[in-house]
């Protein structure tokens, strides 16, 4: 079997994702569970937002697992992380989470999630095979209307999971997401309202939804022939 590498934070084998991320998981899945009921308000409603709903964290891992050998394929001697973003973070889990693969960062309009999303931020989480897992920087959270953000272009991962219930709305963002994202992003537009543009094109990974934007449909073909065979 093979072991964890922490150097790289990367898990080679994806049997072992669970393994490895095991105690952090179900930490973050039982603080969704408190979090979710007490924060719903009209007033958030009212404004066509989703309330905090949050999308299954093991699939998410998986998610993660794809778009970072994707990303390391085709940027192999890129030093720094990967930057990822959660548009619509909520209490932040997707955030702390990702932060184990990537420099992650959290988009959030609603303040009384964002204040739980920065506390969580700040806690200490054992990994299964004893390691501390530490995000302190508050930071990470960007107390921001999705709608009217300029710098999604800055990021290597962009991933949502419906922030807005009123569709015409939804639309118009994901369109500003994908228009702002730079060739070569990452794209993980779960339950999406609007069509995708031809340029952000479905990788055929594992997990699923995992799209790349890229113009040419001939370097798309080539990659994904890689992703087919690499894979697993
Ligand atoms: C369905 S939840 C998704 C939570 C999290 N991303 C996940 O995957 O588990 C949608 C989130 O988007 C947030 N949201 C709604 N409208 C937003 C906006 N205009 N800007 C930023 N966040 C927004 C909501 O407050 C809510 O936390």
């Amino acid at each position: 079997m093979k072991q964890f590498n922490d150097r790289d934070h990367s898990i080679k084998n994806r049997k072992m994702l669970k393994w490895g991320y095991g105690a952090l998981l179900s930490a973050l899945e039982s603080y969704e569970h408190q979090s979710y009921y007490p924060l719903n308000s009209d007033e958030h409603r009212n404004k066509g937002r989703y309330d905090y709903q949050p999308y299954s964290i093991n699939w998410f891992l998986h998610h993660l697992h794809d778009a970072h050998q994707v990303l390391k394929y085709l940027r192999p001697d890129e030093k720094k992380k990967f930057k990822f973003v959660d548009i619509g973070c909520g209490v932040g889990t997707k955030v702390k989470l990702a932060n184990a693969l990537f420099d992650a960062h959290g988009i959030e309009v609603w303040e009384p999630y964002t204040e739980v999303a920065k506390e969580l931020m700040k806690k200490k989480i054992v990994r299964n095979h004893g390691k501390i897992y530490e995000l302190k920087d508050t930071n990470r959270i960007l107390v921001e209307d999705a709608t009217k953000f300029e710098n999604y272009g800055n990021y290597d991962i962009l991933y949502f999971f419906r922030p807005l219930s009123e569709p015409e709305k939804e639309i118009k963002l994901e369109n500003r997401i994908y228009q702002q994202a730079k060739p070569g992003t990452i794209v993980i537009p779960l339950w999406h309202d609007g069509d995708l543009p031809e340029y952000i094109r479905p990788l055929s990974c594992p997990s699923g939804e995992i799209h790349i934007k890229m113009h040419s449909k001939k370097k798309f073909d080539a990659l994904n022939e890689w992703v087919k065979e690499n894979l697993t």
